[in-house]
């Protein structure tokens, strides 16, 4: 994408909210399960725990609580939203959308609800959308969320994945701001020739849920893991690079780095070649493991409640997930445009006006 261009409003960050169910899944719980170990799964990965949905929570559940906490920090409500997007893999129903679903629930009458598909790179692309409809005027409040229900499409007899994913929902909610604050950058990508990396192979218009589906196991995550790791490390580190490049930074300037939480090895790797300092990472894959979506949005919001988000604060987000597809956006912290100004004055410590 294009840099920022002058006169274009910008768009910002004014509330986060994330929710992960209660029930913990422990690293020992799948050595009753599969041939595994404590030590591998901790060793290969870096995850010690991940959360799981109970059996009559869906993902609109989850997105519906972390939507909640993102309007009440931003001190907006439901119907103030003009665009309600959905980053998911793991919708309700395949039909109608997760958005929609999420949207019946909220009340958010006025909105345009829709998701966004993009596995666990769809908060970025979800950003990359929300900054243009509001950088064009389309839309001036606009709800992101990332959720994911993967323990529903995790095969738990195949040790390669089911020690992997867990279950949860972040959300921001996006506001107008002055052109130089906000989201500064969006680097995204895909190469659909590298999608049978990462797939579920049945329950689409290809192979329909059949017995023989069912039977196949078609209906759960497929991973050739090893090849993935490659050209994940190598896709994060190429966009986070080209959102630098676009927004005027180099990797040390970020004050924080929020990558996707597949596997600490890969975001070691991915942070050694970038040079960022290890004390500007965010991880916290030991207790969520892979969220794919919600990944980004969960790591964002735990930042923002402890304090360490500040106006000014630079901000790079980076994620690979299944498509192929990877991304990053760089964002400088800030406060959004007060109600009833005009889109692109200076922002500096003007508030987000209360209804
Ligand atoms: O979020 C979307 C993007 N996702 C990713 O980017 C994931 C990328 N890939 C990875 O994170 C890693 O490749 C994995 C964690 C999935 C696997 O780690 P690895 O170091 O690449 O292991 P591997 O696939 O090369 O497997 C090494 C061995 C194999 O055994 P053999 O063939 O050497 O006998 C596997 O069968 O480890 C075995 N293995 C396990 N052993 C114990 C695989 N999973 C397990 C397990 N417990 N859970």
């Amino acid at each position: 994408m294009s840099p920022r261009h002058e006169g274009v409003r910008g768009a910002t960050i004014t509330g986060t909210g994330m929710y992960v169910p209660d029930r913990v899944l422990t690293n020992a719980d799948f050595e009753s399960m599969v041939e595994t170990s404590d030590e591998w799964i901790r060793e290969r990965t870096g995850i010690l725990e991940r959360r799981i949905s109970a059996p009559d929570q869906a993902s609109s559940d989850l997105a519906l609580i972390a939507a909640k906490r993102a309007l009440e920090m931003a001190r907006l409500t439901e119907a103030d939203i003009d665009h309600l997007i959905v980053a998911t893999t793991t919708p309700d129903r395949v039909l109608p959308s997760c958005a929609c679903t999420v949207q019946a629930k909220l009340g958010a009458k006025r909105a345009a609800a829709y998701d966004v598909f993009a596995a666990c790179t769809g908060f970025i692309y979800g950003l990359g959308i929300a900054r243009g409809v509001i950088g064009t005027g389309d839309a001036d409040t606009v709800l992101l969320i990332g959720v994911e229900q993967l323990s529903r499409i995790v095969d738990y007899t195949d040790r390669n994945t089911c020690v992997l994913f867990g279950d949860g929902a972040g959300a921001v909610v996006l506001r107008p701001c002055a052109p130089e604050e906000g989201v500064l950058s969006v680097s995204i990508h895909s190469d659909g020739v590298l999608g049978d990396l990462l797939e579920v192979p049945a329950g689409g218009s290809l192979l329909p849920a059949s017995h023989q589906t069912v039977e196949d196991r078609g209906h759960f995550i497929k991973m050739r893991g090893k090849e993935l790791f490659k050209v994940a490390v190598r896709g994060m580190e190429e966009s986070l690079r080209r959102a630098l490049d676009l927004a005027g930074m180099e990797p040390q300037d970020l004050d924080l780095v929020i990558p996707h939480q597949a596997n600490q090895r890969i975001i070691e790797a991915m942070r050694e070649r970038l040079g960022v300092p290890r004390e500007r990472l965010v991880v916290n894959i030991e207790r969520f493991g892979n969220t794919s979506s919600a990944s980004i949005p969960i790591s964002l919001d735990e930042e923002v409640r402890a304090g360490r988000v500040k106006p000014g604060t630079r901000i790079g987000f980076v994620a690979f997930g299944g498509g192929a597809t990877w991304g990053a956006t760089v964002s400088r912290w800030t406060l959004a445009v007060p109600r009833g100004a005009p889109a692109a004055v200076a922002v500096g410590a003007a508030p987000e006006v209360a209804r």
